[in-house]
Parts: structure tokens; C-alpha cells; sequence
């Protein structure tokens, strides 16, 4: 399967998330998307939500992280996990994919107020 389509297919299923509102247990999607990346995947697995984050690459990104071959990449998608029962985000290191290039840029992020983002989980 082409990245771009895969991309595309986690992108439908993040969507599953905001139709319940935006929030599992205590883990917030504002929380970890704070207005600048985008879930583009989610995963839930006992008691631990498991998303994927796109972040738009920049320029500097690019010119500093494309191997020899490599196809030119737009958007880079970072796995973060979070227990339902504490809320706070982080970088999820066990993912198999891992931090993943694609060649095409995130969808948009949902503006939320700013106090809605400091009162995340710390
Ligand atoms: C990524 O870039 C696209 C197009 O330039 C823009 O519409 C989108 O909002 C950006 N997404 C993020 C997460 O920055």
C-alpha cells in the first residue's frame, strides 16, 4: 500500500476520535495536538490511546533530512501514547512505526482556545 494512501486511511479513522467528542478518559486530543500538528491516526490498546501527530515539515527539515534517494517528504508523523486514567502525552518510543515521512502535507488542526491548552494534564 502507497504511503500517500495509508496516510489517507489514518486520517479516516482519526476522525473516529472527534466523533466522541474529542477526549478518551483523561487524554484530550487538544492536549497533544495544541494547535500545532494534527492526529492522523489513533489506536486504543487496553488502557493506554496511542495517536500519531503530522507536523508539516519546514524547509529546514528538509534540507537537513533527506537521504540519498529518499523522496522528497512534506509531513512528519510522530507516535505519542497516553494513559486514559492520567491524560498527560508522550512520545511513544516502543511504536513500530515510529517517527514516519510522507509526501504530502497534515490535514488543518482545530484551533482550541489557549486555556483549554493550559489546562492540560502536566
Ligand atoms: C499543513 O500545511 C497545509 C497546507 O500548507 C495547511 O493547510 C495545514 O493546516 C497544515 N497543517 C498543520 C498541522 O500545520
Amino acid at each position: 500500500m502507497s504511503s500517500a494512501l495509508s496516510f489517507c486511511l489514518l486520517a479516516a479513522i482519526s476522525v473516529l476520535l472527534y466523533v466522541e467528542g474529542g477526549r478518551v478518559g483523561e487524554c484530550r486530543t487538544s492536549c497533544v495536538e495544541r494547535n500545532v500538528q494534527r492526529i492522523v491516526r489513533v489506536h486504543l490498546r487496553d488502557n493506554y490511546v496511542m495517536v500519531g501527530t503530522c507536523k508539516n515539515a519546514t524547509v529546514d527539515q528538509k534540507a537537513g533530512g533527506i537521504l540519498a534517494g529518499e523522496p522528497v517528504f512534506e509531513s512528519i508523523v510522530t507516535p505519542y501514547i497516553c494513559d486514559k486514567n492520567i491524560g498527560i502525552w508522550t512520545i511513544d518510543e516502543l511504536d513500530k512505526e515510529g517517527v514516519a515521512k510522507f509526501p504530502v502535507r497534515c490535514p488543518s488542526v482545530d484551533q482550541v482556545a489557549k486555556d483549554r491548552i493550559d489546562s492540560c494534564p502536566k
